[in-house]
C-alpha cells in the first residue's frame, strides 16, 4: 500500500469538545442553514453570520487536539508512503496535533476572507460586519469558510489524490454533504479500499469495504498502529 487518502468531519473533533452538526442537539438544531451558512443569509443579517463564527472561532481556540488527531498525525509521520488529509472540518486540530499535509475544504474559523478581491489573511478573534479588507480596503471581510452553495476549496487536487489512493478512510462524518460525501464513490472507481470509522454506519457506510465503530480517539490509534505494524 502506497497513498492513504483520508476525509475528516465533525466526528474526529467531538471528543475535543467541539460539537458536530447533525447530532441530536447539535449546530444546525440550534441554527439554520440557510440563516449562518449560506451567502444569502450573510447578505441578509451579516451581524448574525459574524456571531455565530466568532462564537465557534472562541471554542475552537479552547480546544486541544486529542487522540484522534494525535494518531492521524503518527500515521502521516511514519508510514513509509504518502498520507494526504482532507478535513470538512473549521478547527486547527489537525495540524496542532503535527499533521502537515491537511487541506481545508469547507475552509477555516482562522482565515478571514475579502468578498470583494478574495485576499485572504488570519482572522481576528472577532470579526464584525464591514471589517475592511487589508488588501483593497473593501468594507467586505467575511469568514474564509465555504457556505452552502459554494465551491470547496481545493477540488481539483484532492480529485487526483482520491485518482491515486490505495485506501480511502472516512472518519467521522455523516455522508450528507457532497462533494465529500461522493469522495468514497470516486475512490472505489479507482480501485481504492475503503474504511469508515463513525459511532454508527453513515448514510453512505454501505459504500465501504469495512466500518469501525466506536469513538474516534480509541478506534483510530488502535488502527494506525495495525497500519504501521504491516506497512514496515
Ligand atoms: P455531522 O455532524 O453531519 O456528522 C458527524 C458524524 O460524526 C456523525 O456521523 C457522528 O456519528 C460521527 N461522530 C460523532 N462523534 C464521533 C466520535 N467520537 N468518533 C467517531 N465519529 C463520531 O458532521 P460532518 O459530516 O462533518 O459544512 O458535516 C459535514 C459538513 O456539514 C460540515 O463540514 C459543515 C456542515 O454543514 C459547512 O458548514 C459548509
Amino acid at each position: 500500500m502506497q497513498k492513504i487518502v483520508i476525509l475528516t468531519g465533525a466526528g474526529i473533533s467531538a471528543e475535543s469538545g467541539l460539537g458536530t452538526f447533525r447530532a441530536e442537539g447539535g449546530l444546525w438544531a440550534q441554527h439554520r442553514i440557510e440563516d449562518v451558512a449560506t451567502p444569502e443569509g450573510f447578505a441578509r443579517d451579516p451581524k448574525l453570520v459574524m456571531d455565530f463564527y466568532n462564537a465557534r472561532r472562541a471554542q475552537a481556540a479552547e480546544a486541544a487536539p486529542n487522540a484522534g488527531h494525535v494518531a492521524l498525525a503518527e500515521l502521516e509521520a511514519q508510514f513509509p508512503g504518502e498520507v494526504v488529509l482532507v478535513t470538512q472540518n473549521v478547527d486547527d486540530l489537525h495540524e496542532q496535533s503535527g499533521s502537515r499535509r491537511v487541506m481545508h475544504m469547507h475552509g477555516a474559523l482562522k482565515g478571514a476572507l475579502c468578498a470583494a478581491c478574495d485576499h485572504r489573511w488570519p482572522a481576528p478573534m472577532q470579526m464584525a460586519p464591514g471589517d475592511a479588507c487589508p488588501q483593497c480596503g473593501a468594507p467586505t471581510a467575511r469568514p474564509d469558510i465555504v457556505w452552502f452553495g459554494e465551491i470547496p476549496y481545493d477540488m481539483d487536487e484532492i480529485y487526483d489524490h482520491l485518482a491515486e489512493a490505495d485506501l480511502f478512510v472516512s472518519i467521522g462524518t455523516s455522508g450528507n454533504v457532497y462533494p465529500a460525501a461522493g469522495f468514497v464513490a470516486e475512490a472505489r472507481r479507482h480501485g481504492a479500499r475503503t474504511i469508515e470509522f463513525n459511532l454508527e454506519p453513515s448514510a453512505i457506510g454501505s459504500q465501504f469495504d469495512d466500518i469501525r465503530i466506536g469513538p474516534a480517539t480509541q478506534t483510530l490509534p488502535a488502527w494506525v498502529t495495525e497500519v504501521l505494524a504491516t506497512s514496515g
